[in-house]
């Protein structure tokens, strides 16, 4: 028997197959296509304190091996999730981590401080990271700033905290180290890379928003090697986002030095994506003769 179980800090997952914020709706819509209780989780799309009508059209636009979102946190606020998504999604048989952005520290804690009402709730994962809004939402950029956001939330909240960090920034082991000596029990790496699509026969970008975040197989290398440097000088389980559509992928996020990874763009064209891997899974592991995910997280041989 291959124990795929992973522990990150206080979050217990059944596997380390997640799906990622934005990919997956509030899971309603992948009824059809993912046996729920299967996968290790679902974080569904971010919410904010407040409904937000999500930036102008087009938001989405496909690129060589990837794609370009700008939806600008589209949602319909916190108290309807509350009310209308989350017992929904509880009810699934599966951990669910609610992802949350706001403008403000006191925004995080209000949030935070009622996540407490839903004992089910597995984990918060802290969007200080979405590229695509301004305004106080970027908290990942300022290490200081990403500390004080999961300071106020672990105070807040029994619930373990991840912080999901950007790639726009020189380094983001500044911002990890700092994360997690504020106490997150895990952080997610990477949000999308901004990026920008132009229709030159017209002049003019492709996206309302102008510039969006890049996804998909296309920032896979990009992602490891952030996965990479965060492992190497950080001491805080990582969940590994990037471009991951094959069980090869889930294996090297892993033996990179994260502890579960989450399929976001491959969703979208794949929707049974996430099953396929669980069901994969020993399998890869057996080939490192190993029969649990914890054996190869962080084997990454380095010769220098
Ligand atoms: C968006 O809603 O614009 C995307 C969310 C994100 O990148 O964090």
């Amino acid at each position: 028997m291959t124990n795929l179980a992973v522990q990150l800090n206080r979050l217990h997952l059944q596997n380390p197959i997640l799906v990622a914020s934005g990919t997956f709706g509030y899971a309603k819509e992948m009824t059809a296509f993912v046996n729920f209780p299967a996968i290790g989780g679902i974080i569904p799309k971010t919410v904010t304190p407040q409904p937000r009508p999500g930036n102008p059209t087009p938001r989405t636009v496909e690129t060589a091996s990837g794609m370009l979102n700008s939806i600008g946190l589209d949602n319909d606020g916190f108290d309807l999730f509350l009310t209308d998504k989350l017992p929904y999604l509880l009810s699934l048989g599966t951990s669910v981590i609610v992802n949350i952005a706001a403008k403000s520290t006191e925004e995080f804690r209000l949030m935070a401080e009622r996540l407490n009402d839903f004992p089910g709730i597995a984990a918060v994962e802290l969007n200080i990271s979405c590229p695509n809004v301004s305004g106080g939402v970027d908290f990942g950029t300022n290490p200081e700033q990403a500390a004080q956001v999961v300071r106020t939330v672990r105070e807040s909240c029994g619930i373990p905290v991840i912080a999901k960090l950007t790639p726009n920034v020189t380094s983001v082991v500044p911002v990890a180290q700092a994360v997690a000596d504020a106490g997150c029990d895990a952080v997610s790496l990477v949000n999308t890379f901004q990026g920008m699509a132009v229709n030159w026969k017209k002049q003019r970008p492709v996206l309302g928003n102008i510039l969006g975040g890049l996804s998909g197989p296309a920032i896979k290398p990009l992602a490891l090697r952030i996965v990479y440097q965060v492992a190497q000088a950080v001491d805080v389980p990582i969940i590994g986002i990037g471009g991951i559509q094959s069980i090869d992928d889930v294996m090297e996020f892993l033996v990179t030095g994260a502890s579960a990874v989450q399929v976001g763009t491959a969703n979208f064209y794949n929707p049974g994506v996430s099953c396929e891997l669980v069901k994969q899974l020993p399998a890869a592991l057996a080939q490192l003769n190993a029969s649990s995910v914890a054996e190869v997280v962080r084997t990454l041989k380095i010769q220098k």
